[in-house]
């Protein structure tokens, strides 16, 4: 099980952390990756002067925007379970 934190303080919400998460949400149906994937939220990571905080496990990627969340969840969610990390 790969678990997604999302920031949900206050920087990362301006700059869209609640379209990134609806975007994950949504590609974890379509994909049918919600027994492999959990998406949760959790407070500031202390990147906030970047773009929306994502973690992957003990991975944090500060700049996700919620143009560029598809991409990054194909990238990154759907590369990592592939690489079974
Ligand atoms: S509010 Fe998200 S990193 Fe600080």
């Amino acid at each position: 099980m790969l678990t997604i934190v999302i920031c949900v303080g206050s920087s990362c919400y301006v700059r869209g952390s609640d379209k990134v998460a609806e975007t994950f949400e949504r590609l974890i149906k379509q994909e049918n990756m919600s027994n492999q994937v959990e998406l949760t939220g959790a407070f500031c990571m202390d990147h906030c002067s970047m773009g929306v905080s994502v973690r992957l496990d003990d991975q944090v990627y500060p700049e996700v925007y919620p143009d560029d969340a598809e991409s990054f969840f194909y990238n990154e969610v759907v590369s990592r379970l592939q690489r079974g990390v």
